[in-house]
């Protein structure tokens, strides 16, 4: 398959990233607002490794977590769209949602309006029969995008993620669903 380069929603470019994305994303990537739910904010040299395994998934799965651009506003606004995690859990092998957006971008829809391209790309020309995401409980911005979208919780999922960064214990996750539509 040769996946389109990006997607474009009414406000939004979804596109893969280039080099000036990275000081960007390592801005947000340092800020403790974005990163609260998160075992820590992340490091230049942690945030530009993190860019480099997006860019590698897309060359691997010919898809993944798009850079967002907003015209007019902004080059680079953080990441949404498309991975597959790569621990093991009950739900998985999965195709994972996600986003991550500087907090100056938050509360204007734009992680809706960008999740909901993203869906339906994954639905429509990926084929996927299912996309998961999960957060941990308290991400109440995370799971409200989630809800938006029409995904729904699965408390039977509900698990430990065991991926941390700096050794830290497994943290419980709520997992949410979307079937093909
Ligand atoms: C999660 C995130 C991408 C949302 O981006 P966004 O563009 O602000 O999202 P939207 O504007 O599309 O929707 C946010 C929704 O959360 C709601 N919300 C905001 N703060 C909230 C809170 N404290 N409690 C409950 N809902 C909240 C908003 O009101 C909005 O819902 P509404 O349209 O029904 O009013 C952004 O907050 C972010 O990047 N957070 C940090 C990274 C992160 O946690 N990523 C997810 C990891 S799983």
């Amino acid at each position: 398959m040769n996946p389109p380069r990006h997607l474009r929603t009414d406000r939004l470019w979804l596109r893969r990233w280039s080099a000036g994305d990275l000081a960007p994303f390592a801005a947000l990537n340092a800020d403790v607002r974005v990163m609260e739910h998160f075992a820590a904010a992340l490091s230049r040299e942690e945030s530009d490794s993190l860019a480099s395994r997006i860019e590698a998934h897309f060359e691997q799965h010919g898809f993944g977590l798009w850079a967002v651009e907003i015209p007019d506003v902004t080059t680079f606004a953080g990441f949404i769209g498309l991975s597959v995690p790569s621990f093991e859990a009950p739900f998985t092998p999965c195709v994972e949602i996600g986003w991550r957006l500087a907090c100056e971008y938050w509360g204007r829809g734009y992680a809706t309006e960008g999740a909901r391209a993203v869906l339906d790309f994954a639905f429509t020309e990926l084929g996927i029969d299912e996309v998961v995401s999960f957060t941990v409980p308290g991400n109440l911005r995370s799971r409200r995008v989630m809800e938006k979208i029409g995904m729904v919780r699965s408390s039977a999922d509900d698990f430990d993620h065991p991926v941390r960064s700096g050794g830290q214990p497994p943290r419980r996750h709520v997992l949410y669903r979307i079937a093909r539509y």
